[in-house]
């Protein structure tokens, strides 16, 4: 049994220090991608709050593919350049919308979604090899902390993915 609790009341930046930790621990010296997506993806549902959606898109050629995640069952196949995350995935840079319904292209995959942040997961600084993507219920849940929080998250994971 593993167990990594968010403190409460924590300050953003520090609940984004332990979840690195916490994910740093547990996929260290793990080989299999999938077991480490699958638990980083846990633990982002556990340690990050007001989410309704959290987890993986891997990249496969010029389309994503639903990876392991936390949340209702979604879109299984996005192409690169469409919606938020192919956004992301496109562009290799992070995609933070306050509102999706604005987002020209959005994928409804959970009609409770109103905000998202996706970011890109690096191989070499250049690739992009998979996104995380985090889907609020809340309008405007996700600011520049949360992105940095994610992306460092992000640059720990592309090793182990
Ligand atoms: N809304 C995303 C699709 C993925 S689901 O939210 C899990 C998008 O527009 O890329």
């Amino acid at each position: 049994m593993y167990e990594f609790a968010p403190t409460a009341d924590l300050p953003k930046a520090e609940i984004y220090r332990e979840l690195a930790a916490a994910a740093e621990a547990l996929t260290a010296g793990e080989p299999d991608g999938v077991a480490n997506m699958a638990n980083v993806a846990a633990l982002i549902w556990q340690f990050v709050p007001r989410l309704n959606w959290a987890g993986f898109y891997r990249a496969q050629g010029r389309e994503l593919v639903l990876g392991p995640f936390v949340g209702k069952p979604a879109c299984i196949r996005i192409a690169f350049g469409q919606g938020v995350c192919g956004a992301a995935a496109a562009s290799g840079e992070t995609q933070l919308v306050a509102d999706v319904h604005a987002f020209p292209g959005h994928i409804a995959c959970d009609a409770a979604s109103r905000s998202e942040l996706v970011v890109p997961v690096l191989r070499g600084g250049r690739t992009v090899i998979a996104v995380i993507d985090l889907d609020s219920p809340e309008p405007g849940r996700f600011d520049a902390d949360d992105a940095r929080g994610i992306e460092a998250l992000a640059a720990l994971v592309a090793p182990r993915i």
